[in-house]
């Protein structure tokens, strides 16, 4: 009998690829949305996301989390916290309310490198502590929300810029470099942990299917980039050049207090995955981009 997958937040960008690829490998994949329904390759039954009814399944999957590249608003980030925590908060005291031989046997969770604040050169795995500011905050009461439950197998994936089209970041990136008007952002010596999008989804299944792999995990490619060679090496892929550039003002300008995490940096290493014999189709950029730009 396949084994049913519910995947909360798969009308988002990771997770119609988690979608896919989980009903490749012959799972039935069913979605939870707000909408209560939407047209997603790979799912075929849909659940109300308000609803959280978590039965019938071998596992749940939480991608949920309004997109924090928006004003900080007081209300935005009122948004991005129940997204997040306070969604997180629901399934584990929907998990709980539920007998235990009738739940879901593995729970996936999203979260952020921003957990690690801002980095600097520091090497960082999933032993290190965790950061400063209002995004590291973020994701440490995120993760916190991920509170045991008997019997249920809990992996919290710490996700870097995930690239891959249909993301925000690589379809941006690529627009701009398209006009000519790509460059590395601030100083551009800070870290930018990324992840080809297909390795995410590989990654999370991998986690899903490998009883070993437990607790945190980084959700990121061994070969983070400093922002400037990522720059160039994206340029060199789209031949366009890389001359522009964008100062620290212009992006605290644009963004917010956003600007101030793109300003900063993490350079996180796979290190759990890794150590639980993950195997990246994309492990460096050069590699990744050779897919991205086709
Ligand atoms: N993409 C990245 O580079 C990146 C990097 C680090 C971490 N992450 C994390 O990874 C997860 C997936 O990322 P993504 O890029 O796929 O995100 P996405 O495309 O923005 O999709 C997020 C999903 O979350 C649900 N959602 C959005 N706002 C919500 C709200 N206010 N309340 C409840 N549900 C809400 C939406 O589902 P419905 O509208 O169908 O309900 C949507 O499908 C997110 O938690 C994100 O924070 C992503």
């Amino acid at each position: 009998m396949q084994k049913a997958v519910g995947v909360i937040g798969v009308t988002g960008f990771v997770g119609k690829y988690l979608a896919a690829t989980l009903a490749k490998k012959g799972y039935q994949v069913v979605g939870f949305s707000r909408q209560g329904k939407a047209n997603v390759r790979g799912v075929s039954e849909w659940r109300k996301t308000e609803e959280m009814s978590l039965h019938g399944l071998h596992a749940i999957i939480n991608l949920a989390g309004e997109r924090v590249d928006q004003r900080w608003t007081t209300e935005n980030k009122q948004k991005f916290e129940s997204s997040r925590i306070g969604m997180t908060k629901k399934i584990a005291q929907q998990l709980e309310a539920m007998p235990s031989e009738t739940r879901p046997q593995v729970w996936i969770n999203a979260s952020a490198v921003g957990f690690y604040g801002d980095g600097k050169e520091l090497l960082l795995d999933e032993t290190s502590p965790s950061g400063e500011g209002y995004l590291a905050q973020l994701c440490i009461d995120w993760e916190k929300a991920v509170t045991p439950v008997s019997g249920v197998r809990s992996v919290i994936v710490r996700i870097g810029m995930v690239l891959g089209r249909g993301g925000m970041a690589w379809d941006r990136m690529k627009k701009i470099f398209a006009l000519g008007l790509g460059g590395k952002l601030g100083s551009g010596q800070q870290w930018m942990p990324w992840i080809h999008v297909q390795d995410l989804a590989d990654g999370i299944v991998f986690s899903l299917e490998n009883e070993h792999v437990v607790g945190v995990v980084n959700g990121v490619s061994p070969a983070p980039e400093r922002n400037i060679a990522l720059t160039k090496k994206l340029a060199t892929a789209l031949h366009r050049p890389a001359i522009f550039g964008a100062p620290g003002w212009a992006l605290r300008l644009a963004f917010g207090d956003f600007g101030d995490f793109l300003l900063g940096g993490q350079r996180v290493y796979p290190r759990a995955w890794e150590k639980a014999g993950f195997v990246f189709t994309y492990p460096t950029l050069e590699l990744a981009l050779v897919e991205l730009r086709q």
